[in-house]
């Protein structure tokens, strides 16, 4: 349709996809397969019996707790700096096609790392698939390193101090920023508060998931314990016209996940996600997929939901495509590119 080519061809930033979320069951078949590891028992757990048995259980997922379940067991195939690489390239080829520019993307080393694969590996196999992307299509990409929240922070530390003795957080470095990840509602809020410090006294970029199904407090401490620049998700805003207010004067950028949260039953339908809201009160948003292989597509498909929902103007759409552009961690010129 008309709409769908004028979204399409909008030039599009993301700044929330997991790379571990871009992980098909097709491509988790064929790598636990070539790499010889088990997943789960068809016999006792059905879902893993074929990719088409595991999109029919993507289709009900009950909470955030319920789809990392999978998520964590899904990342379990990857291996090699190949499967890696190959993971990343699936991805930057969806979303080109579906018109992105510039892609600012996660990826959780705690969990490979304790399954005993190099931090290197993960590393080197992602940067591969981002320089691969730069060169074929001239997009812009950084690597953002999320620590995970159900794991202790002392690993987080680890982590981000090998990241820095590496030098992977400087000027050409594989690494651009730092961000929070996984269950919210449980670790302390505020559990990064010594790595997010150190990060800003370095100079390192910060974002942290808050508010998706945790109150605004956790929304506050993003802010104030980890002086964060960005909230990924920060939906849960609708419940504090107060920090609203706050985020709109701080230029806060939220990372917006329309699908996601219809997926993991933040809320009952697109048109709940508080998008009408954030325009009319000036907050400043990028719509981005999440973990698109687990919910169904990918950002053009969020973008359309939106459409869809909302039936926005033209002029609203180039709002919310230039204050993505203008949150982006990239370089003026770039940013000038792409407006
Ligand atoms: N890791 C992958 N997707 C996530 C989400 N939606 N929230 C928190 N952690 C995640
Ligand atoms: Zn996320």
């Amino acid at each position: 349709s008309k709409i769908h080519s004028f979204l399409q061809q909008l030039p599009k930033c993301e700044h929330h996809v997991h790379l571990e979320g871009c992980l098909t069951p097709e491509l988790m078949f064929s790598l636990a397969a070539r790499n010889g590891v088990t997943l789960p028992d068809p016999d006792t757990r059905p879902e893993f019996s074929s990719a088409e048995a595991l999109y029919e259980r993507y289709e009900h997922f009950t909470s955030l707790d319920d789809f990392l379940s999978y998520y964590f067991i899904g990342m379990s195939v990857l291996k090699q700096k190949d499967d890696y690489e190959a993971l990343a390239w699936e991805y930057f080829q969806k979303a080109h096609a579906d018109g992105v520019h510039h892609a600012e993307v996660f990826f959780d080393p705690q969990e490979h790392i304790n399954r005993g694969v190099p931090y290197e590996t993960v590393v080197m196999g992602f940067k591969a698939g981002c320089q691969r992307a730069e060169r074929e299509y001239g997009m812009t990409t950084k690597l953002i390193l999320c620590f995970v929240k159900h794991l202790p922070a002392s690993d987080a530390s680890k982590v981000f101090d090998l990241a820095w003795e590496r030098g992977d957080f400087e000027l050409g470095g594989a690494l651009h920023g730092i961000g929070a990840s996984s269950s919210e509602v449980g670790p302390p809020k505020d559990m990064f508060k010594e790595i997010y410090a150190t990060a800003h006294s370095k100079g390192v970029q910060r974002t942290a998931h808050a508010g998706e199904e945790g109150d605004p407090s956790y929304i506050i401490a993003a802010l104030d314990a980890y002086k964060s620049q960005r909230i990924d998700h920060g939906i849960r805003l609708i419940d504090s016209p107060s920090l609203m207010e706050r985020v709109v004067q701080e230029e806060i950028l939220l990372t917006v996940c329309p699908v996601s949260n219809i997926k993991l039953r933040c809320f009952d339908h697109i048109s709940q996600v508080p998008i009408r809201m954030f325009l009319d009160a000036g907050v400043k948003f990028s719509i981005n997929s999440d973990d698109p292989a687990y919910f169904g597509g990918f950002i053009l498909h969020n973008y359309c939901a939106v459409q869809e929902a909302f039936g926005l103007s033209v002029t609203e759409w180039r709002t919310i495509a230039l204050n993505s552009i203008q949150g982006s961690w990239v370089e003026q010129d770039r940013k000038l590119e792409m407006e």
